[in-house]
């Protein structure tokens, strides 16, 4: 079933800025026993990303009434929701009266092998550079060409992520996951000021480390210092954390901090405390 502002709906009009221009954001949810995952999160997310952009965001409790709808009788599930500036203005210009456009649409599971959390995935660079742009850094912003670009340079399926960076050759993020690593205890993860998603399962493995007293860096960093990394892990919001076991010939070990958290991940999805074993 898909919501368009609310009527169940297949369409949206061409006209529609998001279609036009990608004038808009996206939140891609889970959803777990009829309920999406970290909701409040994601809605804080838009309403950021809305205020970026000068979009007026849609009511939150309107959202979430609607997405507790549309997920109620699924078990397992994706729930996309997305907000465009709607139709108008004249070419780029936007229309003095803005009324946006939103969409929830609910969409199966991936059906990711159970190996990938527990052995880890190989992942590989990516040559398709991100560019810098402060002013649409960390947003969920609906054009995502960079990423579409990279996707599309492997067909592998042995590897499941590739690893972008920006054009000064610092290392940003997945195609599809923010990306940290562990060097001598410490956790390090890309600073997102110039580009790159401020990822929601990103910040909750921050936060998780941060209440178990271990500091994330976040910093600029290029491929040598990344490689001579001990332990590398990607995370989003619809695989949690999947650790990183191969990157070209290179080899990693699954180690003790993303089991933790791995582990804590798993108590906060159920309800339980987060504190590492
Ligand atoms: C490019 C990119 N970076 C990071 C993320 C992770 O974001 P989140 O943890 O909010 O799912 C995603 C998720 O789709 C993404 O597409």
């Amino acid at each position: 079933m898909i919501l368009v502002n609310g009527e169940c709906k297949q369409h949206i009009e061409i006209s529609d800025r998001g279609f036009q221009y990608g004038d808009g954001l996206f939140e891609t949810i889970e959803v777990r026993n009829g309920q999406p995952v970290f909701l409040d999160r994601h809605l804080k997310r838009l309403n950021t990303g809305c205020r970026r952009l000068h979009i007026p965001c849609p009511d939150s409790e309107v959202i979430t009434a609607e997405a507790l709808d549309l997920c109620k009788d699924s078990s397992l599930a994706v729930l996309k929701l997305i907000v465009t500036r709607g139709s108008g203005g004249r070419g780029y210009r936007q229309p003095d009266l803005i009324q946006p456009t939103r969409v929830l649409s609910l969409h199966p599971y991936p059906d990711y092998p159970s190996s990938f959390v527990e052995q880890g995935i190989i992942a590989r660079f990516c040559t398709t550079r991100l560019g810098l742009n402060p002013s649409l850094a960390g947003i969920k912003h609906m054009n995502r060409l960079e990423q579409i670009l990279a996707r599309a340079e492997w067909n592998d399926p042995a590897i499941q992520e590739g690893i972008m960076m920006d054009v000064n050759d610092h290392i940003i993020e997945g195609t599809m996951t923010n990306l940290f690593y562990v060097k001598n205890g410490s956790v390090y993860t890309a600073s997102l000021s110039q580009s790159g998603i401020a990822g929601i399962m990103r910040s909750i493995i921050i936060e998780i480390l941060s209440s178990n007293h271990i500091k994330t860096v976040e910093k600029p960093f290029k491929k040598n210092e990344f490689l001579s990394a001990d332990e590398i892990f990607v995370s989003n919001s619809i695989i949690g954390l999947w650790p990183i076991n191969q990157i070209e010939n290179k080899h990693f070990s699954i180690g003790p901090l993303t089991r933790q958290i791995q582990f804590c991940l798993d108590r906060l999805k159920s309800g339980a405390e987060a504190s590492l074993p």
